[in-house]
């Protein structure tokens, strides 16, 4: 998740959580059918013992042979915030109950919305340092998105080699928010990567998926007070210091002053959360934040560290404040160019939640538009669909060859949190090529042309 004024905001809540209710005594436990597949440390080079944290989910409903069944990888954005949110708050197969009374036990439920249902759902703490991940050094956590990709590479390599089953298996990278830089860049690398290996060692990427996503920072940032006003969350005269604002954080980042326009950004973030009050810009529509420390609660305790084979002696956070300094210089470059390379050789699909006023549709169209891709014309011309899952309307989509864009109604920031059912239709109809997502669909609409 991609934070500041939030990480600000959940601790307050957990230490007034904490001061007037008391935390249930007993441990919560962890079910044996919530076990992961497989779980532990992936090497990120041969010369440290620093490791990604994983946990891998097998396919719960097969519709094929394992070996060809795809895998979704998955990443959280932060930087810095651990995967296990994605994992125990949003589309893993077993959540904790966050929608429970205050004094109730803290336990784990079934999701239906899981994205393991017809895929292998592996989640990796990234970049080292986050989560349950280990940064032997300080030093070695990554400063920049090519080092991020490099120890991803390595550890989703070393992961396919645990079963020979994983090796053709189809590969498609996901991610939320500050994952809208690492899902490029390991793309970006893996492709790069392949170019130089022998078909046996290369890594069979499918595509990438990116939910509300932050990825060319300079166009982003221009768009949060014509969001806000146009959403009438803020007056003209608001607009107006706003868009003052953004102005400064575009200059800094022309003027690749990095860590002043990292500030930059986050001025405006915080100026956008004074003027409207809200109790989080990650969905304008919450009375209260999401409840993500109830999974933090739930993974510092031993007895699930156990179950998961995480190493006993890190202490888990949801965020980890070191490697989101160590990123500081990062967030404000672009990896644009990296997007535009995958969807010329992979495919892209990019979603957002409608509520989210830091990195939401507004945002994602201001800078898909300006794609150096020459299909781009084609994909705007495109009619953007009206989207039902189960009847229901759940949001919009529009899809051109490589590229699919989609609108989830009803969700903020944490898109399978919010519509789990909705995110699990999206992406096996985006992965399987149907529905709105299908060749069909697009010979259909080219031959009502
Ligand atoms: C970066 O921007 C800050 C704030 O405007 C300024 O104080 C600093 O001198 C700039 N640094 C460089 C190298 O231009
Ligand atoms: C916004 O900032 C002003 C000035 O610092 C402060 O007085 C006010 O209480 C803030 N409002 C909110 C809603 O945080
Ligand atoms: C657990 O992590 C610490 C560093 O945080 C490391 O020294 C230790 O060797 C690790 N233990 C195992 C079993 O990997």
């Amino acid at each position: 998740m991609e934070s500041t004024v939030r990480r600000a905001l959940n601790l307050l809540l957990l230490i007034s959580l904490s001061f007037f209710h008391q935390i249930p005594a007993s441990p919560p436990s962890f079910p044996d059918e919530a076990l992961p597949t497989k779980s532990g440390y992936l090497p990120v080079s041969p010369a440290t013992s620093s490791a990604i944290f994983y946990a891998f989910y097998e396919v719960q409903e097969p519709f094929s042979s394992l070996s060809q069944t795809p895998l979704v990888i998955w990443l959280q954005g932060g930087p810095g915030c651990s995967s296990m949110i994605g994992n125990f708050l949003e589309l893993g197969p077993w959540r904790v109950n966050f929608l429970k009374a205050l004094n109730d036990p803290l336990v784990l439920e079934p999701n239906l919305g899981s994205w393991n249902r017809k895929f292998g759902l592996l989640f990796l703490d990234n970049p080292i340092g986050t989560g349950f991940s280990i940064a032997s050094k300080p030093e070695e956590i990554p400063r920049g998105q090519y080092t991020v990709a490099k120890h991803l590479f390595a550890a989703i390599t070393s992961f396919l080699q645990l079963d020979p089953q994983f090796k053709f298996r189809p590969i498609y990278i996901t991610g939320e928010s500050y994952a809208g830089k690492y899902v490029p860049a390991i793309g970006y690398y893996i492709l790069k990567k392949n170019a130089q290996l022998p078909v046996s060692e290369q890594v069979n990427l499918a595509g990438v998926a990116i939910g509300n996503g932050l990825t060319d920072p300079l166009t982003q940032v221009a768009t949060h007070a014509v969001n806000a006003y146009f959403s009438g969350l803020i007056d003209e005269k608001q607009k107006g210091e706003l868009e003052k604002a953004q102005l400064e954080a575009v200059r800094l980042t022309k003027s690749r002053n990095w860590t002043a326009a990292t500030n930059a950004r986050n001025g405006v973030l915080r100026l956008l959360q004074n003027m409207t009050g809200l109790a989080t810009l990650y969905d304008f529509t919450r009375k209260v934040p999401y409840q993500t420390e109830l999974v933090t609660q739930f993974l510092q305790n031993d007895e699930v560290k156990r179950a998961l084979r995480a190493n006993q002696s890190v202490f888990f956070e949801e965020c980890s404040d070191v490697v989101g300094d160590a990123l500081q210089e990062d967030v404000m470059k672009s990896v644009k160019y990296m997007v535009e390379f995958l969807v010329k050789k992979s495919k892209v699909l990019l979603y957002q939640g409608h509520f989210d006023l830091r990195d939401g549709v507004v945002s994602t169209e201001a800078w898909m538009k300006t794609m150096n891709w020459d299909g781009i014309e084609e994909f705007l011309m495109t009619e953007r669909k009206v989207w039902k899952v189960s009847g229901a309307l759940a949001g919009y989509v529009r899809n051109r060859g490589s590229l699919s864009h989609v609108v989830v109604l009803g969700a903020g920031h944490l898109v399978p949190t919010d519509q789990p059912l909705s995110s699990q239709a999206m992406i096996e109809d985006w992965v399987l090529e149907r529905g709105l997502f299908g060749y069909q669909q697009r010979e259909d609409s080219l031959s009502s042309m």
